[in-house]
């Protein structure tokens, strides 16, 4: 399978990695430099693999799945058309993962180190501390023990050896967390960063509470991934992990987190008192590499996972065979233009609805429902479809009181805070209502047309 270490000896191959031996402080110069790397478009930004950190022995990879093709490339696809049948195809057949022993992730085992001691960066100019942005937060639910391994951001808390969790109540986590402080226990958790891309990819994926993104990850790379039992806590991690931070989650602990620079290019999640991961040990290979994300601004990493994971996993939540194409465009991951086909007895509005009610549509707060004719990945048709096939007393529905996403800087202050996230959401259908709709779409006359085009030199 896939690891990251080759990984980022292919993606280094093919031009997509960019070694940056220039001294860097972690305190916002990181941040600026993948900044200004990003600006260059989802085609043309590279992954950057910093090597000489100021403070740091250990060098620090980031962005290495924020261009299209370097995410289709951890899958092993090459066109973004295979993306959605792939997923499909893979994710209905979860592979569980293979207990093994002397992992890589444990050559070496350390109960007193610190935060500190790996390059964790400052990433923007007012981000409440220095943040984990692409590590994977390893939980089980203490009921049934089924396991969550899902991407929460994590800021370092003063002493080095905590660091304070973003995870709004619609996380998997915050039911771990709710059912162990009920049972009045601490909750177990493991932090494993520079785990293979595929399970990168799956920890972002908002699948159903209850399925194990680890033998997802292992469906999406065809192979199970190994995994190996921590040293301090009753959980397993990723064997091929590069750092893994052991510790717990303490019923009534918390501390101020945030705020944060947020993949809506605003700071959300505004300071607050939040759960606090305690550290036990960390254990790590011999020449760890951390990885990192940088979050913010969009186009950025986690906004393109966010977009491909959410268009794919919508599919999957909800099956109907109206549904013919989804986008979600990655500069506005909130929104989703889904294409339908007429010919299916379905009602447009009734499948806008459906959508929002699957876990991942909840993210989705505006929904676009168009045509087959209509590509949703083309604005331009989009917009033709939302000027000339619309009636806005008719075709847009305002859905009220449903739960929105906690960074979205438009949802009320009081909601953000609270937890309970809720927002209103459209949908706008600009299917063409039959047989109210009788507009003939105008064209040349056809036979001519395709002679011009089959004959098109005589003309250029
Ligand atoms: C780089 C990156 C950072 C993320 N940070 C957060 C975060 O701080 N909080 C959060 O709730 N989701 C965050 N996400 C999204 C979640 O990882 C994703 O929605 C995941 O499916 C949540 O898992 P869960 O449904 O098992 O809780 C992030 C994703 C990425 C790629």
């Amino acid at each position: 399978m896939a690891q990251l270490r080759s990984f980022i000896r292919k993606l280094e191959a093919e031009g997509e990695l960019r070694r940056i031996k220039q001294p860097v402080d972690l305190s916002y110069e990181i941040g600026a430099v993948c900044f200004s790397e990003l600006r260059k478009g989802a085609d043309k930004n590279q992954a950057l693999l910093f090597e000489r950190i100021n403070g740091s022995f250990t060098p620090l990879v980031v962005n290495l799945l924020a261009s299209p093709k370097r995410f289709l490339a951890a899958l092993n696809l090459t066109s973004v058309r295979q993306w959605h049948s792939f997923w499909l195809e893979k994710t209905s057949r979860p592979l569980n993962p293979l207990l093994v022993k002397n992992a890589p992730c444990q050559e070496v085992i350390r109960d007193r180190a610190t935060l500190e001691d790996f390059p964790i960066p400052l990433w923007n100019e007012k981000d409440g501390g220095h943040y984990l942005t692409m590590a994977c937060v390893i939980s089980k639910d203490p009921e049934t023990g089924r396991r969550n391994c899902a991407i929460y951001r994590m800021m370092v808390h003063e002493d080095r050896r905590s660091a304070g969790i973003l995870a709004p109540p619609y996380r998997h986590i915050a039911a771990h967390v709710a059912k162990s402080s009920a049972r009045g226990e601490a909750l177990p958790v493991a932090v494993a960063m520079g785990v293979s891309p595929a399970l990168m990819i799956a920890a972002a994926s908002d699948f159903p509470y209850g399925v194990d993104e680890i033998s997802m990850a292992g469906a999406l790379d065809g192979a199970p991934v190994e995994i190996t039992p921590c040293k301090t806590v009753p959980l397993e991690v990723p064997a091929e992990a590069e750092l893994v931070l052991e510790g717990s989650l303490t019923p009534g602990d918390q501390e101020e987190e945030g705020p944060f620079g947020e993949f809506t290019g605003y700071y959300s999640g505004e300071r607050a008192r939040r759960p606090v991961f305690r550290m036990t040990c960390v254990t790590h290979r011999s020449d760890p590499i951390a990885v990192g994300s940088y979050v913010g601004r969009p186009p950025q990493e986690n906004a393109l996972i966010n977009a491909l994971t959410t268009e794919a996993e919508i599919i999957r939540q909800c099956p109907l065979p109206g549904i013919t194409d989804i986008h979600i465009n990655p500069l506005g991951v909130l929104n989703a233009v889904v294409a339908i086909d007429r010919n299916h007895a379905v009602d447009a509005a009734q499948i806008g609805r459906r959508i929002l009610a699957t876990a991942a549509g909840r993210r989705i707060k505006n929904i676009t429902l168009v045509d087959e004719d209509i590509d949703p990945r083309d604005h331009d048709q989009v917009s033709w479809a939302l000027a000339y096939r619309t009636r806005p007393e008719r075709d847009v529905e305002i859905v009220k009181g449903m739960i929105g996403v906690t960074v979205d800087p438009s949802l009320p202050r009081e909601e953000r805070l609270s937890g309970t996230n809720r927002t209103s959401k459209m949908i706008i259908d600009t299917t063409r209502k039959s047989p109210e709709w009788t507009a003939e779409q105008c064209l040349p006359k056809r036979e001519v047309l395709e002679r011009v085009e089959r004959e098109w030199k005589k003309y250029s």
